[in-house]
């Protein structure tokens, strides 16, 4: 499991794999035009979709939304009262689930509590009626690919939780099914046993090359596993994008809401500037770096790791010589002549032409969206802005968009602080500032007058 957290979120592999870009893929999966009523309630309603084989597609909504339905569909436990479902093109309508190259693990999965880890792998292989030698060799394969080996002979109630949550993945992978649908399948375990086995999930699904479908109501689940997400809201297709476009472009407040923390800021919006009225490309991670005042004038610095210097000791050096004992000291203030130099260094603030401005609270200046869309021109909208992106500061920075409040709570994290900030209007908005910069934000404290920045291509705006 070491291996575990050195593997990057998303590998480059999963990076250039985008199958639904390709004209040419053909989808695993299609719905078309499925509805799904209960009596007179629509469960699922008019949905069209493609998945595509060895995504790991991950279905996200609030409880109700009808993504346990969508699955239930899909493995053939429910029949659409509208539409169609494909399966490699083939519509599987009439196939009863057995017979779908489609296996499930239920929201509350159930072992065999009389039978050992070993026998309940080999549970549907045996009901195959394969041969002995086959059966044995795929077991022995699932446990090896779980990590299950020792554990083979133990009754469900001989190993822990994640252990069982292991062999129902191992039993459901076991007649290599090409699509397997996981129902929220690591809801039962702990935060630090769930990431483990989300990676642990992820090798899985890229060893055996197949087709996973889950289910979660952790988003910062669908974000580690998936390769495309879809956000779903009463039987509807929200958004359908990659964790990326989810996080960085909603297409609604409702998205952007629903995945991480979001500050939302409502006005009106007018065109920026007719000339150019193209938008600018949304930039994903740059943000007005405040800077903030430090009084100090003598140098107390001893040699410290810098970034590069940390990465190598936990990659390269700690595995052979061990921990640093000694705690790498916090950093020292720079320097008041260090602080000039730096401030001499700053580019001038870019502004992209185009766009929208945001009138949003009387005798403020309105704000600059770049990329905002030229369409929203007198419409009501909402700026909606990450607080990764946010800067804070006690003097007035140098960004095109500031705001002026106070700061009403501070919650520190360790590598992050988010700072709650009550703008002159009475709108609470949040800024998250990560705490590795040399630059010591802490004399930010409550109760005080600050400033809130972030550039012209921060935010995403959007109608309701
Ligand atoms: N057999 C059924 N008869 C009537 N209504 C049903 C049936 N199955 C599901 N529903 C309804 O359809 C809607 C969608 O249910 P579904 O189980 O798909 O939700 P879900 O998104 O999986 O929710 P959760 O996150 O709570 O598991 C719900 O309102 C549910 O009550
Ligand atoms: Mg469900």
């Amino acid at each position: 499991m070491a291996q575990s957290k050195v593997k990057p979120k998303q590998s480059p592999s999963t990076a250039a794999f985008e199958p639904w870009n390709d004209p040419i893929e053909k989808p695993l999966i299609q719905f078309k035009g499925v509805t799904k009523r209960f009596g007179d309630f629509t469960a699922i309603d008019n949905l069209t979709l493609d998945i595509f084989e060895r995504e790991f597609f991950a279905l996200l909504g609030p409880s109700g939304c009808g993504k346990t339905t969508m699955m239930r569909m899909l493995a053939g436990f429910e029949t659409p009262t509208e539409g169609q479902i494909l399966l490699s093109g083939r519509d599987i309508g009439d196939v009863p689930p057995n017979k779908r190259a489609v296996n499930m693990m239920f929201q509350s999965y159930a072992l065999f509590p009389h039978l050992s880890v070993w026998d309940n792998i080999a549970f549907g292989l045996r009901r195959e009626k394969r041969d002995k030698d086959s059966i044995a060799s795929r077991v022995d394969e699932m446990l090896r690919l779980t990590r299950l080996e020792k554990f083979a002979n133990r009754k469900p109630h001989q190993i822990s939780g994640g252990q069982r949550q292991r062999v129902a993945l191992a039993r459901s992978l076991a007649k290599a099914p090409k699509l397997l649908l996981l129902d929220e399948p690591l809801g039962a375990l702990d935060r630090k046993l769930r990431e483990e086995t989300q990676f642990e999930l992820m090798d899985i699904q890229e060893t055996t090359g197949t087709t996973f479908v889950i289910v979660t109501h952790d988003q910062e689940e669908a974000m580690t596993v998936a390769s495309r997400v879809a956000v779903m809201d009463e039987g509807k297709m929200v958004q359908v994008a990659t964790p990326q476009t989810i996080y960085e472009a909603p297409n609604s407040v409702y998205v952007a809401s629903f995945i991480g923390d979001v500050n939302l800021i409502r006005g009106t919006a007018n065109l920026r500037n007719v000339a150019t009225a193209a938008p600018a490309a949304p930039e994903s991670e740059t943000k007005p770096e405040p800077v903030t005042k430090i009084e100090t004038d003598e140098d107390p610095r001893k040699p410290q790791p810098n970034d590069y210097g940390k990465w190598l000791h936990d990659r390269l050096l700690a595995p052979i010589l061990g921990q640093r004992v000694d705690e790498p000291k916090a950093l020292p203030a720079p320097t008041k002549a260090e602080l000039a130099a730096a401030a001499e260094l700053q580019a001038p603030v870019h502004v992209p032409e185009g766009g929208l401005t945001i009138d949003w609270a009387e005798n403020t200046p309105a704000l600059i969206a770049a990329n905002g869309d030229p369409e929203f021109d007198g419409k009501e909208v909402v700026l909606a802005l990450r607080p990764e992106k946010m800067g804070i500061a006690k003097t007035k920075p140098d960004a095109p968009n500031v705001m002026r409040g106070k700061v009403i709570d501070i919650a520190y994290l360790g590598n992050i602080s988010t700072y709650h900030v009550e703008l002159k209007t009475g709108t609470m908005v949040k800024a998250q500032v990560a705490n590795t910069r040399r630059v010591s934000r802490r004399n930010i404290t409550w109760e005080d007058e600050v400033w809130v920045s972030f550039s012209a291509t921060a935010g995403v705006v959007l109608t309701e």
